[in-house]
């Protein structure tokens, strides 16, 4: 793909690889953090009593879900677009100022963005919604750092020299375009201090549906920012890193195409599977529930593709801890693309809903689709935006492990408790009283919540062992002596 002597600038693509880790690390702290609050209490006054408003779990949980989401993952995302975008369109950013501008205006306000958010959820300003706590002065930031992001997008299209779109470009177009819509439409919403002239914080708002509505509203943007977040420009790192990594042309590019169209079609029908037994009407509950035994067709069909792109060359995956990466994100996401629609089954969900069979399915996505494939694109760019060595494949084979073992800790814990949870809950005698009371569970679930926090620790450790490779590769001797003149900002 990228044959012809061309420098790509990878100013930007440094710029958001050094916030995907900052914010990884961030993020997961506070993952860890919250796991161990839920088995142990006392780590909600950890940093005394005085100070339990900023360190409990209900402050701390926004903070944790917007910073993997919104602060590692999409950063994660920005990095590979910068990377991938320049390398199949046949351009470089230096060869346009305009372009140059807006990645370094987005990744700063991005910045600025993220001071917000983090100072803002401390101090408990927050819509309430889920995955959309911010205010709406954050909303409008969002909102221009997101058009910066599709400026870059269709203006590196604008001056491309490859004619055909690669389908990475595609998913990436999609991804834009689904958060924008979605975004704009969930934050609608009015702020109090203009509407009743001058009263209460300025900060505060509400959102502009009410009751059954604002619950749709919020679940198909809820549901579709894990398409257009946590799948669509996932799917298209692997679409790109995948067939560079392994030197396998990708296995079927129709396979990709109909996939692409099946999940733009399917997903946004989907979100009425988080409202199950809920006050929206029934019709939205059931076509929730089908759509979502659908998706299983478009996810496997990516998923498919991205395996068999391997077929004859499976000996990588033994050799290669980036691909093991790739690999076992893959199958991680096919499970978790199993799980949901089964999750979304309404018998299944009445058992699973509230339950931490919920957080299961969502953590070997996130960690196990997600993680692995940002982590593993990061290993792959670094010795090319840094034009040095990787500093040890052993360090990364061994981090595999090491986090291999967190998600599946992570989530078998977390199966077996919300099981429990909802049997429990549920259980009645003869006489329809409850069998148990809440506390009950609690008591029960304890051991389990103490192996998902050893879990998730494993995952953190293995995240900075995953950072300290990166910082070595940044920091070692340049492979060829000319491109210490090119080094980067934040390297060597
Ligand atoms: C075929 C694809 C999928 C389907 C049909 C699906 C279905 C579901 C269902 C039924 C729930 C539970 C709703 C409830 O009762 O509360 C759920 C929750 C969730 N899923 Fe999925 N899922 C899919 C894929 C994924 C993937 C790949 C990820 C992440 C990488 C993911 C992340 C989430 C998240 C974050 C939630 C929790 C939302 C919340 O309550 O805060 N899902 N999903
Ligand atoms: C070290 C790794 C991590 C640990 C220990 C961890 C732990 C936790 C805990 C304890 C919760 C709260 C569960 C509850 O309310 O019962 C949670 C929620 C959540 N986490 Fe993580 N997490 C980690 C990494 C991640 C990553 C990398 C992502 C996304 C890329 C992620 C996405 C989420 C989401 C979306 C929720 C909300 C789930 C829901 O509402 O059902 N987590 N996490």
């Amino acid at each position: 793909m990228e044959n012809r002597p061309l420098e790509y600038d990878y100013t930007v693509t440094k710029m958001f690889m050094f916030m995907t880790i900052v914010l990884g690390i961030v993020g997961m702290l506070i993952g860890v953090i919250l796991a161990f609050q839920l088995a142990y209490p006392g780590v909600n006054t950890i940093l005394g009593e005085g100070l339990a408003e900023y360190t409990n779990f209900s402050r701390l949980r926004p903070l944790h879900t917007d910073s993997v989401a919104f602060g590692f993952t999409l950063s994660g995302i920005f990095a590979a677009w910068f990377y991938i975008g320049q390398r199949v369109l046949k351009v470089s950013m230096a060869e346009s100022k305009f372009l140059m501008f807006i990645g370094k205006l987005m990744f700063w306000l991005y910045a600025v963005g993220v001071v917000a958010i983090v100072v803002s959820l401390f101090m408990g300003i927050t819509t309430s919604k889920e995955y959309a706590e911010f205010e709406w002065p954050i909303d409008i930031a969002i909102v221009i750092i997101w058009v910066l992001f599709g400026i870059s997008i269709f203006g590196l299209i604008g001056i491309r020299r490859e004619k055909s779109l690669y389908i990475s470009v595609w998913y990436f177009i999609a991804g834009f375009l689904g958060v924008a819509m979605l975004y704009l439409f969930n934050n609608m919403e009015v702020p109090t201090y203009f509407a009743s002239g001058g009263v209460g914080s300025i900060m505060h708002s509400v959102s502009m549906y009410s009751g059954t509505n604002d619950a749709l509203v919020q679940w198909w943007y809820g549901h579709n920012a894990v398409a257009f977040v946590f799948t669509v420009p996932i799917v298209a790192m692997i679409y790109y890193f995948l067939p560079k990594e392994s030197g396998q042309a990708i296995y079927s590019y129709k396979l990709s195409l109909l996939s692409f169209w099946g999940l733009m079609f399917v997903y946004l029908w989907a979100g009425g599977h988080h409202l199950i037994y809920s006050t929206v009407p029934d019709w939205v509950q059931t076509m929730g529930s089908i759509f979502s035994v659908i998706l299983i067709l478009p996810s496997w069909g990516s998923a498919i593709n991205m395996l068999l792109t391997m077929k004859g060359e499976w000996q990588q995956v033994a050799s290669s801890p980036l691909i093991k990466f790739m690999v076992l994100g893959s199958t991680f996401y096919m499970f978790s693309t199993l799980e949901g629609p089964i999750q979304a089954i309404k018998s299944v969900n009445a058992i699973a809903h509230f339950t931490d069979w919920i957080v299961g399915h969502v953590h070997d996505g996130t960690l196990g689709w997600v993680g692995f494939m940002i982590m593993a694109a990061l290993y792959h760019m670094a010795p090319r935006v840094f034009k040095r060595e990787l500093y040890s494949k052993s360090l990364m084979a061994t981090q595999f492990w090491i986090q291999t073992l967190g998600v599946v800790l992570y989530f078998t814990s977390m199966w077996i408790a919300g099981i429990t949870q909802g049997m429990m809950w549920r259980a009645h005698d003869e006489f329809g009283n409850l069998a148990y009371s809440f506390i009950d569970t609690v008591t029960v679930l304890h051991p389990y919540y103490t192996i998902r926090a050893v879990g998730g620790l494993l995952y953190l450790v293995g995240f900075i062992m995953f950072a300290y490779n990166i910082y070595k590769t940044m920091s070692a001797r340049p492979v060829e002596e000319y491109e210490l003149q090119n080094a980067s900002p934040m390297g060597a």
